[in-house]
């Protein structure tokens, strides 16, 4: 792992790749707001963002990066490929909607949304994705919201693992089990909901506030501090600079091995969004 001042840890994808292990996640901004919002966050110091074509916000992705002094060369883009746009022909072109969203020539990760079991696509839909690869304007690919039998079945049909698995991770649903997958194969698990979207019931557990008030750090902290320990990259999303800046400054503390199982272990919500094997696309949900 290596630390650029004023940013997050980096970890390795493979092939030379390193992912910022902390970014921010831009679900649910309104796309006029957008380019403002990450705009403040390369300022606050972060270097990856995290968007999908569902969000409808990629142009103001692409605007704030285009406005920023920061290299492009130094920041790390994720887009995802839409539900709607499974297997070959329609993944191809989906990319390059986004890269023209984007305004860039490549992304650094890019992502199969969700799986869509009931469409069977989505390992025609990978090798799309490894092709891409091959053209180098992804300069890694992964999956998101993929269970174990997803993984295990596009590695079996292609012989490539994904680099990342984006799934829903946060307190009191910690996916041991998918993590413990991700690890047999190499690949690093990204925490979507890391704040549980802010539900009170985890931000005020006594596993977390204790761990705060012991350290004068907020509870927000304490759960990202949790993720990295994990080992996990993570992508909360704030909308104020004041959030922004809080949510980065989680690399100068620790917290014990007992209080990591303890906040794992927070029973209060469970799963906030689709369950993986039955999620379709639906208007109401389509931009999850
Ligand atoms: N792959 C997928 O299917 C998928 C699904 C969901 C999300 N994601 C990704 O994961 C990212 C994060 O997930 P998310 O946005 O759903 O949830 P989240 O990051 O767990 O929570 C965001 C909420 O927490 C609040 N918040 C942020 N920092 C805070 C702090 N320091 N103290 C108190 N509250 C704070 C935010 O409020 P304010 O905005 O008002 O500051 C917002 O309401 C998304 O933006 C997206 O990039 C991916």
């Amino acid at each position: 792992m290596s630390t650029k001042a004023g940013t997050a840890p980096n970890v390795q994808l493979g092939a030379g790749v390193e992912m910022p292990q902390l970014g921010l996640g831009v679900f649910q901004v309104p796309p006029e707001r957008t380019s403002a919002l990450v705009g403040d966050g390369i300022n606050a110091g972060y270097r990856s963002i995290d968007t999908a074509a569902a969000y409808r916000n990629e142009a103001g992705v692409g605007d704030a990066i285009a406005r920023s002094e920061v290299a492009r060369a130094d920041l790390f883009i994720t887009t995802k490929l839409p539900n709607t746009e499974h297997g070959h022909a329609k993944a191809l072109a989906a990319f390059e909607r986004s890269l023209d969203q984007l305004g860039l020539d490549y992304v650094d990760l890019y992502l199969i949304h969700w799986p869509i079991p009931s469409l069977d696509l989505y390992v025609e839909t990978w090798q799309a994705l490894i092709e891409i690869a091959g053209t180098e304007r992804a300069r890694a690919i992964g999956v998101s919201n993929f269970n174990a039998d997803h993984l295990e079945r596009i590695i079996a049909a292609t012989g490539v693992a994904p680099a990342v698995n984006q799934v829903e991770l946060h307190p009191g649903f910690a996916q041991a089990e998918l993590r413990e997958v991700h690890a047999r194969h190499g690949i690093v698990t990204e925490s979507w909901s890391p704040l549980a979207q802010a539900d009170r019931r985890v931000l005020e557990h006594s596993a977390i506030t204790d761990a705060a008030a012991a350290r004068g750090k907020t509870a927000a902290q304490v759960i990202l501090r949790w993720h990295i320990q994990l080992g996990c990259v993570v992508i909360p999303k704030a909308s104020s600079p004041q959030r922004q800046a809080e949510n980065i400054d989680v690399f100068d503390f620790e917290l014990t091995g007992e209080e990591v199982i303890a906040i794992a272990a927070i029973d209060v919500v469970g799963r906030i969004g689709g369950d993986p094997a039955t999620f379709v696309t639906q208007p109401e949900n389509a931009d999850d």
